[in-house]
């Protein structure tokens, strides 16, 4: 860990942020977060030719899908058919019809537990097979087989609908993590917000492994410590930082985890008991979708600190975001000593890139595993 520095030394730290976001506020603000960018560089401008990770991400909350409700989504590099059944449960498919191409995202209909498409009415299952034909008696044998259009397995926890997606189609390859205080009643009902960030993926997750960026995007007063565990597909760290509060410096812990490549948490404990569940979705490989739900125990939620806590991490997520969005991959940064486990991460992000060209990081990160 590096040797805490006097603040003053600092060079005024969100000086980025408070030249693009000054004065931006409610819907603003909330625009600019998923809002278009401003000469955006392409992808392999900047260097990302990183592919698509596989693991189980948010596709919406699900209080945005109501039964018999379609809604068209392009994440994976790919257009997106949602549905909810009739029966209730969500269904995600490649949402162009294997007949004669219509997006079913517009215009489809749920019919029981199936989708219909909007051109000619054929319909569809949630394992990818063709159930009818309504105008005709022939049912083409070779779409009846699951995954004739590609579907995806699906779950619904923490109050959001999750897609496995594996570019390979292989099935999940671990659980969701489950949260009891998501619709506890001792817990408030989540507040959201949301982002889309112009970066990959990996460049976001590797944010709590850079410790010297707390400093100078963040303005945190000197570089936390942390205590970081890469497990398999679980990363989980421990953070203990100094943080400016309302009452003052408040000393907080904050314990985060993230299961898979899309699912980050982190719990806020020390000056209002906080828990952020996140959904991180990729939706090209420059193009990131990220949502924030926070719920707060409904004792400490009372005191004017509870909302500023949820303000001030919201804020954070502001200053990453301008750095990200015009960000360039390096592949093989120059770093020092004192920049935090960044390799660590990334050979242990990598498991989660299929293909053969990665089959080497995979193993590299099994073998790096360590347990407290
Ligand atoms: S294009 Fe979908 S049924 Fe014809
Ligand atoms: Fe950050």
């Amino acid at each position: 860990m590096s040797e805490a520095v006097d603040i003053q030394d600092a060079r005024t730290p969100p000086v980025l942020v408070r030249e693009q976001l000054q004065g931006l506020k409610g819907d603003e603000l909330a625009r600019w977060r998923i809002g278009p960018l401003e000469n955006r560089r392409s992808a392999a401008e900047r260097g990302i030719d990183l592919p698509m990770p596989f693991g189980w991400f948010a596709l919406c909350y699900s209080d945005e899908l109501a039964v018999g409700e379609v809604k068209p989504l392009h994440y994976f590099e790919r257009e997106l058919v949602l549905w909810r059944g009739e029966d209730g449960a969500a269904h995600l498919l490649d949402a162009y019809c294997p007949h004669l191409g219509a997006h079913m995202g517009y215009g489809g209909k749920v019919d029981g537990p199936h989708l219909q498409c909007p051109f000619h009415a054929w319909r569809w299952d949630g394992a990818g097979r063709l159930v009818q034909i309504p105008y005709s008696k022939s049912l083409l044998p070779k779409l009846q087989k699951p995954d004739c259009q590609r579907s995806y397995p699906t779950a619904e926890v923490n109050g959001f609908v999750w897609a496995w997606y594996h570019p390979d189609h292989l099935e999940p390859l671990h659980d969701l993590q489950t949260f009891a205080e998501v619709g506890h009643p001792d817990w408030t009902p989540y507040e959201r917000h949301e982002w889309i960030v112009y970066g990959p993926m990996q460049a976001l997750a590797e944010n709590g492994a850079d410790s010297a960026h707390f400093r100078y995007v963040h303005g945190v007063l000197n570089n936390p410590n942390y205590d970081i565990t890469f497990d398999g597909h679980r990363r989980t760290a421990e953070v203990r930082a100094k943080m400016q509060t309302p009452r003052g410096l408040v000393d907080g812990a904050i314990a985060y985890g993230v299961d898979g490549a899309g699912q980050p948490w982190t719990r806020f404990s020390g000056i209002c008991e906080t828990l952020l569940v996140s959904g991180v979705t990729p939706v090209a490989r420059d193009v990131t979708h990220l949502r924030f739900a926070f719920t707060q125990l409904r004792s400490d939620r009372d005191s004017g600190v509870a909302k500023a806590v949820i303000k001030d991490i919201c804020k954070q997520l502001d200053q990453d975001k301008a750095i990200w969005d015009r960000q360039r991959y390096i592949e093989k940064p120059p770093l020092c000593r004192d920049d935090g486990p960044i390799v660590e991460f990334r050979n242990f992000f990598r498991q989660f890139y299929a293909g053969e060209q990665w089959r080497q990081y995979r193993e590299a990160a099994k073998a790096r595993t360590i347990s407290r």
